[in-house]
């Protein structure tokens, strides 16, 4: 039986530090924490406008994940500068996610429905491929079914369906039974095709129960509120309550 997988983003550590300019709080501290309390994997996003995450900060938490044996998921937009700083960092996972510099986090899913976009997609990845053999490679997304067949096409190691849209839905209290269905949907196209079915985005320790409870992601990466609620309860204890939250829901 296994359980599904933790990444905590631990980007929003680096946001704190930025505000001040300041060199803490350590994000490495942080990794530590996340690590020891079980943690599956680290996942960080490096921004085109290094608004948390820094150069800097990949080489150091690269450290930490070997030093744990854990992976790392970098997450990053297609940016042609981006890939040579992805393939130095040696990531396990590299997440691809659309990226806008006016928004204020991700807004939804790789756009692949359009041509353009797909084709960007798709050099991305071989370059990436081309410089790190072992990479896997996870594409951002809707569960839409165009997508999720172009996904396929572009023989993705994974999908993270973006879980923000039903995230806002569950907190206003109302019906998530669409989100619910779609999410059904898109696991059986990817379960066909061998895609592994990630989550992620604007999830809590409430929101996240129906999709436990539905057991379709292998993983979840979870990062604003993990770190909002540490302010009060400190990162340790919501990481691990995380953790004991997923074995009550194995995958069977
Ligand atoms: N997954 C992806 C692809 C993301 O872009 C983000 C936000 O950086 C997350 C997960 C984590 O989302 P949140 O911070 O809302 O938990």
């Amino acid at each position: 039986m296994s359980i599904p997988r933790l990444g905590v983003n631990i980007d929003h550590v680096a946001t704190l530090r930025q505000a001040r300019g300041e060199t803490y709080p350590s994000v490495v501290e942080a990794a530590h924490v996340c690590f020891k309390q079980e943690a599956d994997q680290l996942t960080i996003h490096l921004r085109e406008d290094r608004r948390h995450i820094q150069d800097t900060d990949v080489d150091s938490l690269r450290l930490v994940c070997d030093r744990y044996g854990k992976p790392m998921n970098l997450e990053m937009g297609i940016a042609p500068e981006m890939i040579d700083i992805a393939i130095a960092a040696r990531p396990e996972w590299i997440c691809l996610v659309p990226e806008k510099r006016e928004e204020r986090t991700t807004e939804g899913g790789l756009n692949l429905a359009d041509d353009t976009h797909f084709n960007k997609v798709k050099t991305t990845m071989k370059k990436l491929r081309a410089g790190l053999p072992q990479l896997k490679i996870s594409l951002f997304v809707e569960a839409n079914e165009t997508v999720l067949k172009r996904c396929i096409e572009l023989k993705a190691d994974a999908v993270e369906i973006h879980t923000g849209d039903f995230a806002m839905a569950f907190n206003r209290g109302e019906s998530v039974d669409g989100f619910m269905k779609e999410f059904e949907v898109g696991k059986k196209i990817c379960d066909d095709y061998g895609v592994a079915y990630h989550a992620g985005h604007g999830l809590t320790d409430v929101n996240i129960i129906p999709l436990l409870e539905s057991k379709l992601f292998a993983e979840y990466n979870i990062g604003h509120w993990i770190i909002s609620q540490a302010v009060f309860e400190g990162l340790n204890s919501v990481v691990d309550r995380f953790k004991k939250l997923f074995e009550k829901y194995p995958l069977g």
